[in-house]
């Protein structure tokens, strides 16, 4: 993970995650109604995930995406401004106290328009107040950054990596990801 800058003088980080505290958002589960094998990436992972022990319906996968019609084109304008990278997917995930998102890779059903657009890139921002994180983790590839300021933006080693995330803390935990390109 490369570190890249802090955008926490561009960004009010604190009141995004209040805006959309309250907001559903989309929640994903290990379902097989949301694990179509067809899909690009999908039949990999799901494969990895059975051969670990995981079980459909199995209670502590969960996360919850929110889209920039929730929190805020804007914000996405800012953020692509200050790194210089054009967005293409751009989404807060939260993991709620006890949730987690086993090792994975992002798969999305269309990257391959992503892939035709330039150099993919991927991107955390990691908005929390420190204060608030304590027992939030993320790993991207073998790097766990637990010690970063509100606003910290650490570039991915590449724009398909391992990763996962959980919360063994005692507040819901909200991170920025921005899928791009250049
Ligand atoms: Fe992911």
């Amino acid at each position: 993970m490369k570190y890249i800058d802090n955008c926490s003088h561009l960004i009010n980080w604190n009141s995004i995650i209040e805006s959309v505290r309250n907001l559903e958002g989309t929640r994903v589960t290990y379902t097989k109604e949301f694990f179509n094998v067809n899909l690009p990436g999908f039949k990999e992972l799901d494969e990895i995930w059975q051969n670990a022990g995981f079980q459909y319906g199995e209670p502590s996968i969960e996360w919850i995406n929110y889209f920039p019609d929730q929190f805020g084109n804007n914000i996405v304008e800012e953020f692509s401004n200050f790194i210089n990278v054009k967005p293409w997917m751009v989404w807060i995930s939260r993991i709620n106290v006890g949730r987690m998102a086993p090792l994975h890779k992002d798969a999305h059903s269309k990257i391959n328009e992503l892939l035709l657009l330039g150099s993919p890139k991927r991107f955390t921002c990691f908005i929390e107040n420190p204060k608030e994180s304590f027992g939030h983790v993320s790993i991207v590839d073998d790097v766990c950054i637990t010690k970063f300021k509100q606003g910290d933006i650490y570039e991915w080693p590449s724009y398909n990596s391992w990763h996962a995330g959980g919360n063994g803390g005692i507040t819901d935990k909200f991170q920025f990801n921005f899928w791009g390109y250049v």
